[in-house]
């Protein structure tokens, strides 16, 4: 072979750089490898959780897995499920779940999440703080040292009567952090409506906002306030798709 032909030949393959979302698909497929026949289980919601949900309508499908209940966090969930005929019920006839599998805007080192970015916070709260087990998938970038660091939104839901009043109490009450309040929008100057018919306020912190439980004690003394988006020591299980593979962490 010519002096090209050889130093070609040694050349190892260009590295794959996975998409986003194929990263999510992973650590989706990954999280579904806990669920076994007859289990209860809570149905994420976003886009990470939609591949898990995928892979469960996959294996019923095919027969690898029977006698499963789902427990949708939203309406777009329930959707999903029922098209692929994945059989559901709620939290009222199925009080207790055997595990959820969902996504993540934020996790911490400590397991701790923000949730919410879809706006699914209350549902997904209601079913994952009574599951056994709790999965969280996630790509790598979803990883922050400090809860409300990325400087993207940690969403609370509100009731729509005098959304401004609670807005600026939120405001208030972050005060030190720079925090601002801003109410989520869906098109033009139209609320974003949660699927329980409430508001959206996301705050954004320019400063780190300290005892994230003293934090969520303080939302939710607010009247007017009805669940936010951190998530706190509630997930068991952590699934990190990276371009360096997959991490899974165990509380
Ligand atoms: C919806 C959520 C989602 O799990 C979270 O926003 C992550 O979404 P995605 O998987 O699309 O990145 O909390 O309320």
């Amino acid at each position: 072979p010519s002096s090209m032909e050889t130093s070609l030949s040694s050349l190892s393959p260009p590295p794959v750089i996975l998409t986003q979302d194929e990263l999510k698909k992973i650590a989706a497929y990954k999280a579904v490898e806990f669920v076994e026949s007859g289990m209860v289980l809570g149905l994420g919601t976003g886009s990470t959780a939609k591949h898990a949900v995928d892979r469960i309508g996959e294996l019923l499908r095919q027969g690898k897995l029977k006698n499963i209940v789902g427990i949708p966090t939203s309406k777009k969930t329930h959707e999903q499920a029922v098209s692929l005929g994945i059989p559901l019920s709620d939290l009222d006839s199925c009080p207790v779940i055997d595990l959820a599998i969902d996504g993540a805007d934020e996790v911490d080192p400590y397991m701790n999440l923000v949730k919410g970015r879809g706006g699914s916070l209350l549902r997904e709260k209601m079913v994952e703080g009574v599951c056994k087990k709790f999965v969280v998938i996630v790509d790598e970038s979803k990883l922050v040292s400090h809860l409300g660091g990325s400087g993207l939104a940690m969403p609370v839901e509100v009731v729509p009567f005098c959304w401004k009043f609670t807005a600026k109490r939120l405001q208030d009450l972050f005060e030190d952090c720079g925090c601002v309040a801003k109410l989520r929008t869906a098109g033009e100057r139209q609320p974003f409506v949660t699927d329980n018919g409430n508001y959206i306020i996301d705050l954004y912190f320019k400063k780190d906002i300290g005892d994230l439980k003293v934090a969520s004690d303080n939302i939710l003394r607010l009247a007017g306030v009805v669940e936010h988006g951190m998530f706190l020591d509630m997930a068991t299980t952590v699934i990190v798709a990276g371009e360096l593979g997959v991490t899974i962490k165990h509380k």
